[in-house]
């Protein structure tokens, strides 16, 4: 996830935040209804909620949620970009790894999008496919967001009129498992997470609760399943995280990984985002956690304000993706930084498909590509990772590059 240039705000307040452009009146009303939803629940629970409940609220609310309620919130004219709605690249240089995965399986072989945004990868992906000869026999989606899968169906519809009878969209993940590629950008980011403290007692969920105005934190009971994986943590970095300490973690990302597993008969799961190793992510100079707000390109760190209308995210712990895959019988079979996952899937070659002549492009396709790879951009802190089974040779994306052995 990427912003365009911002401003960061300084101070937070109730429901809204000092920096931050002012919601217009509907939008407002709308995340009212939404607080009002909450702190309806807060109470019913005893005065507080774990961050996690607040957070599914906050995105997935299937009235007010940041992802139900609409379909605007990627692109400039939205809250963030990612890498697809950035360049084609992108979507070509997939293309060609997915490609690759899918040729064992001839005319079996498919493909499953995890949350297709507004579809502009699964266009990009598609084109490049039928370029290579390659298209699926059926290209499934699985969108939790009514407002983005009738987006993503007009523009596939505009776009790819003849092929659209190919793409299906899903409710929940397929029934029957499927050999070739299940992928997803940006969708791990946006799984809810639990907050804690260490405390010298032990280990404190951090949950949300607030009067009629506004959320605040406060320090909840002991959960055991929450001390667990924070002790799982604590064991997998040979040390103990100091009484203080803030951060999040996702507890259900071993049950996810896991019925994304029960949905791969062979073939390969490629993920992209932004995240680290566990040891960096629980690094002891990153006291606050991960958490981060992106409203109309503006990125903050209060997830308390304005409920409904900002995308809230953690960063990934690939450590813990690439545990829970191979707990589910997978095998790890890749972890780079996005640049070099891209140079692997011929980014060169794809910049090539641009006439130097035509200045104007060319310079707008250098641009895109410097986005995507440069170190200080998108490169090094988005990542891709692929856990396989049953895979015949070594990914493409990650012959440059194999960080495995950090994880
Ligand atoms: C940050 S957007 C990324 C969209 C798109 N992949 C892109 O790169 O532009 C996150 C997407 O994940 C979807 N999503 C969130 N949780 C999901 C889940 N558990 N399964 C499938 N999609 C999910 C959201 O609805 C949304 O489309």
């Amino acid at each position: 996830m990427s912003i365009m240039p911002n401003n960061s705000p300084d101070k937070t307040a109730h429901n809204t935040i000092a920096g931050l452009p002012t919601p217009d009146a509907e939008a407002s009303i709308r995340s009212t209804e939404l607080a009002h939803y909450i702190h309806a629940e807060i109470e019913a629970n005893g005065g507080g909620l774990p961050f996690s409940r607040f957070m599914e609220h906050a995105l997935y609310n299937p009235d007010y949620g940041y992802y139900s309620a609409g379909a605007n919130q990627l692109g400039a004219a939205g809250d963030f970009v990612t890498a697809p709605e950035i360049s084609s690249l992108f979507g070509c240089c997939v293309a060609t790894q997915v490609a690759a995965l899918l040729e064992p399986y001839g005319e079996d072989g498919e493909i499953l999008e995890l949350g297709a945004g507004t579809g502009r990868l699964a266009v990009d992906l598609l084109e490049e496919l039928e370029r290579l000869g390659k298209l699926p026999r059926r290209y499934l989606i699985l969108e939790l967001s009514g407002g983005l899968r009738a987006r993503q169906q007009h523009t596939l519809k505009e776009r790819l009129p003849h092929i659209y009878e190919r793409i299906e969209w899903l409710d929940q993940l397929p029934k029957k498992p499927l050999k070739g590629v299940i992928f997803g950008n940006e969708v791990l980011d946006a799984l809810t997470v639990d907050c804690f403290e260490i405390e010298p007692g032990g280990t404190h969920p951090l949950e949300v609760c607030g009067d009629n105005e506004s959320f605040s934190w406060r320090r909840g009971q002991p959960s055991i399943p929450l001390s667990n994986a924070v002790t799982r943590i604590e064991a997998g970095l040979g040390q103990q995280l100091a009484a203080g300490y803030r951060s999040e973690l996702c507890l259900h990302l071993q049950a996810w990984v896991r019925s994304l597993a029960d949905c791969l008969a062979a073939g390969a799961i490629l993920l992209f985002d932004y995240g680290y190793t566990r040891a960096e992510y629980y690094h002891p100079e990153r006291r606050q956690g991960t958490l981060v707000c992106h409203y109309r390109h503006h990125a903050h760190f209060d997830p308390l304000v304005l409920p409904g209308l900002q995308d809230i995210t953690a960063s990934v712990d690939f450590s813990a993706v690439a545990e829970a895959g191979t707990n589910a019988g997978l095998e790890l079979a890749g972890y780079a930084t996005q640049a070099w996952f891209l140079m692997g899937t011929g980014l060169e070659e794809q910049l090539a498909r641009t006439d130097p002549n035509d200045q104007m492009a060319y310079l707008k396709r250098i641009q895109e590509l410097k986005t995507l790879t440069l170190p200080s951009e998108m490169g090094e802190r988005f990542k891709a990772i692929a856990l396989g089974r049953n895979l015949e040779q070594p990914l493409r994306g990650f012959s440059g590059q194999d960080l495995r052995n950090r994880l």
